[in-house]
């Protein structure tokens, strides 16, 4: 049997560059084989989420980006988290295997804590929630930012625990971590993140756009100062994701021998950005025009995704004494 792909994104806000690369490109270069299953995870966004209108929202405007960017519905099983609830009851199971000293080590967990988010019951128990989107589909591979790593080995701890308990039951899954743009920089230089509010959207307002990228912050130092630190620079990182590898090195070396200014460089990232999304964008606005469309695909996904989710669920509910 081919490998089967799975990843989500939380409906939580506009999708932006890290998301693209990070997860969404690598998702969509892996399509084929009728083996690609890729979900909005609307019950993970109510972990620090509260508005229900914006979650609907958000919710459109992920199919929509996933849609456009690439995802084909006829090579791919695409479909809203909350519309196969099987999920819940494989989470309740896997958390009955999952240590609390496993959760407590989460890291996205305690940063958030840090940041001041209120914690719930939901949001500590998101990884083990994860790992089930993950493992009832007998998925092999995860393509992610890094970002997700530990969340990864956590759902990998919580398959083998559950198969040591209970006997082989659940597939082991791997993640996929694209080197060079495991973390894709935000506008401040950070990882790009919705919380971080330092992102370069997928679609939106051309001026708004360009005036977020021209507004990229840089030094000093004169357009004719040599840069030896060139790759550092935030621009030309960014460059090297939109650009062709060609044109990205020619601005690298032009920065780093002196003579090419930072308007023109961020320019020039505009250009790329803008022109990289520039046929998607078409396929949005023709997809935003046929909502009916949209909720068609994302019903006739889950039902294909259930088909799947059922039978690992009722393996799983054997494997323990439930049926
Ligand atoms: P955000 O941090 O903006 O809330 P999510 O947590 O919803 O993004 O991430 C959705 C997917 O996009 C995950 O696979 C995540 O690893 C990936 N991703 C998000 N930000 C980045 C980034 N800056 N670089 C690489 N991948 C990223
Ligand atoms: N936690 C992921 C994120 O914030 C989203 C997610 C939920 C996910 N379930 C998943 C990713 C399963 C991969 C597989 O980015």
């Amino acid at each position: 049997m081919s490998s089967r792909t799975l990843t989500g994104i939380q409906p939580t806000g506009t999708l932006h560059l890290g998301n693209f690369f990070g997860a969404m490109r690598p998702a969509i270069e892996a399509q084929g084989a009728g083996n690609s299953f890729y979900f909005i995870a609307d019950y993970h966004s109510m972990t620090a989420l509260f508005d229900a209108a914006e979650r609907r929202r958000n919710t459109l405007g992920v199919a929509l980006d996933w849609l456009a960017c690439g995802l084909d519905p006829a090579r791919s099983v695409f479909w809203r988290q909350s519309d196969v609830p099987e999920v819940t009851e494989l989470a309740w199971i896997l958390g009955t295997v999952t240590p609390k000293g496993l959760l407590d080590r989460a890291t996205s967990f305690k940063d958030k804590v840090a940041k001041e988010i209120a914690p719930n019951f939901g949001l500590y128990a998101y990884p083990v929630l994860m790992a089930a989107d993950i493992l009832l589909f007998d998925t092999n591979v995860v393509p992610v930012g890094r970002d997700q790593k530990q969340h990864l080995e956590m759902a990998r701890d919580i398959a083998i625990k559950f198969n040591l308990t209970y006997g082989e039951t659940l597939v082991v899954p791997e993640p996929q971590i694209h080197e060079g743009s495991a973390v894709v920089p935000g506008l401040d230089g950070q990882k790009m993140s919705k919380s971080y509010g330092n992102t370069i959207e997928l679609f939106g307002d051309e001026r708004a756009l360009r005036k977020k990228i021209m507004g990229i912050v840089m030094d000093s130092r004169t357009p004719a100062e040599p840069k030896p630190d060139a790759d550092q620079n935030l621009a030309i990182q960014l460059l090297k994701l939109v650009a062709p590898a060609e044109v990205a090195t020619d601005y690298e070396s032009r920065l780093r021998a002196g003579g090419l200014g930072y308007g023109d460089l961020k320019k020039a990232l505009f250009e790329h950005y803008w022109n990289t999304f520039a046929a998607a964008r078409v396929r949005r606005a023709e997809l935003a025009a046929d909502l009916g469309q949209v909720e068609r695909i994302l019903q006739e996904g889950a039902e294909r995704a259930r088909a799947v989710a059922d039978a690992v669920l009722q393996r799983a509910r054997k494997a323990c004494g439930l049926a």
